[in-house]
């Protein structure tokens, strides 16, 4: 049998077919835009979602025996916030996980609310691009839509209920709404009061692994695929990145360099960090975890490569950082493109240069955004410390962790070992996996990832190059504070 994965990410939707013993047969990838409206928003149209999603289907399985799918799982950017009216249409476009305009509401919420209210309710604090403070922003400016809303979900929420009719979410997603109560489990009546929201408007909650129905007859027509695919629950894409990358049990950890970069500590107990500057949600594998995550990681990459240097060659731009040059750059990079969440929480933040000199090359500055954005991984696995979580190895996936250059650096300036697996696809592989636990085809997520999930390579930290890093980052750390209350005066 075959199962698809769906990675609907914030750039592109990216899908694979998988067989029955975890082989990936075919990957389709495809772009849709994303919508800057005003600075630091950042909005997408879910109905881009539906057709890049169905013709990339379409494209993945042509040429494969359709009659052989057997489920569908997704893995997708989190947070969003998609409304649909009472004809299930879409009544704006998604407001996003990147999305910085709730700046007043995140201070309604943290201040007025109240940190320690949230946090009861809910295990965490709220964040500007959480799906809460975006409802209370909808209500205050644009009372119209907010009146109009009959569903509220999430993005790859959206996708399957496009796939199977059903609103459903997952408790992995449904955390980083700020209105589920994560340790139980279920909608926290006072966070949707506090919203203005009914508990009816919310979707149905199901286990990632669970199956929340099977294909719409007419998708299925469309699409060429039985009637009978089941369609999984799913998870938030660092969620089901775990399930793909086998980051599943008590200390697992996996750092996922994409458009957002993220550290996510799997855990069979639920915790929470008392000052909430790490996330405390479901995981997709039916326990929790701990996780960071900074706005913009590959992201940062990818500005400076394309929008700055105008070149579509990454790796030509890595080859002049020799291995000599590591851990001896005196120029810095801040990555906060698009403001920053873990573990700052600083709307205002902004990307920055510091230390600059006549002598520096075109490679230093690469060097330095490359860095900026491990050493800032760095902060939130310091957070994890600071509460007594011992992590001396981490799984890596995204786009990111395709540098070998990049995996250096983070195993040097983390401090650990930086383990390499077979499939890179991480929230797509994990989709499909999910898929198939929903299937039956596996008891749980935890058997098949230890059937699936190979390391292929490790990276090991050199004690001197450990070092050198070590008052790099120390450096590194003095630039943010000294920075803070300037930020908001450049923004006017
Ligand atoms: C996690 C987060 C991002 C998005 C990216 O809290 O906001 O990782 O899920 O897709």
């Amino acid at each position: 049998m075959y199962y698809i994965g769906i990675d609907l990410g914030t750039s592109a939707v990216k899908l694979l077919l998988m067989d029955g013993e975890g082989k990936i047969l075919n990957v389709v990838s495809r772009e849709y835009p994303l919508i800057f409206p005003q600075p630091g928003w950042s909005e997408q149209d879910p109905d881009a979602w539906i057709r890049e999603s169905f013709s990339g289907i379409e494209e993945l399985t042509a040429g494969f025996d359709r009659a052989q799918v057997a489920g569908i799982g997704a893995g997708g950017q989190m947070h969003g916030l998609v409304v649909l009216d009472e004809d299930d249409r879409v009544i704006r476009p998604a407001i996003l996980w990147n999305d910085g305009r709730t700046f007043e509401e995140v201070e309604y919420l943290n201040g007025v609310i109240g940190k320690e209210t949230l946090s009861g309710c809910t295990a965490n604090i709220a964040f500007a691009g959480f799906t809460a403070p975006k409802l209370l922003w909808m209500k205050k400016h644009e009372p119209e839509n907010f009146r109009k809303i009959r569903k509220i979900m999430l993005p790859k929420d959206y996708v399957n209920y496009r796939l199977s009719g059903v609103h459903c979410t997952d408790f992995s997603d449904a955390s980083g709404m700020l209105l589920l109560d994560v340790e139980h489990r279920c909608w926290s009546k006072k966070m949707l009061e506090i919203c203005g929201v009914r508990e009816e408007q919310m979707p149905k909650l199901f286990e990632s692994y669970q199956p929340v129905g099977t294909l719409l007859p007419e998708v299925a027509d469309r699409l060429g695929l039985p009637r009978s695919v089941v369609i999984a629950a799913g998870a938030g894409d660092n969620a089901a990145a775990a399930v793909g990358t086998g980051t599943v049990g008590e200390g697992a950890c996996n750092i996922s360099v994409g458009t957002s970069g993220t550290v996510f500590i799997s855990s069979d107990r639920f915790g929470v960090d008392p000052n909430n500057a790490l996330h405390a949600f479901a995981h997709a594998d039916g326990h929790y975890h701990l996780m960071g995550c900074m706005l913009s990681a590959a992201s940062c990459n990818k500005w400076w490569m394309e929008e700055i240097l105008k070149t579509a060659d990454f790796g030509a731009e890595q080859e002049p950082i020799t291995r000599e040059k590591l851990g001896r750059n005196h120029v810095f990079f801040l990555p906060y493109l698009m403001g920053e969440r873990s573990p700052i929480n600083d709307t205002n933040a902004r990307g920055t240069f510091t230390g600059i000199t006549m002598d520096n090359s075109r490679a230093d500055l690469t060097q330095a955004v490359l860095e900026g954005v491990a050493f800032a991984i760095r902060d939130s696995l310091e957070v994890a410390k600071s509460l007594g979580i011992d992590i001396r190895r981490s799984r890596i996936c995204g786009g990111g962790a395709k540098s070998p250059l990049w995996r250096t650096m983070f195993a040097n300036i983390l401090g650990i070992e930086i383990e390499s697996i077979a499939a890179e696809e991480g929230p797509g592989y994990g989709g499909a996996m999910l898929a198939m636990v929903a299937c039956g085809e596996y008891p749980d997520v935890r058997t098949i990832a230890e059937k699936f999930v190979r390391v292929t390579a490790v990276e090991k930290p050199d004690p001197e190059l450990t070092a050198l890093y070590e008052d790099r980052y120390r450096r590194y750390r003095e630039i943010y504070p000294a920075l803070k209350s300037v930020f908001p005066a450049l923004i006017g």
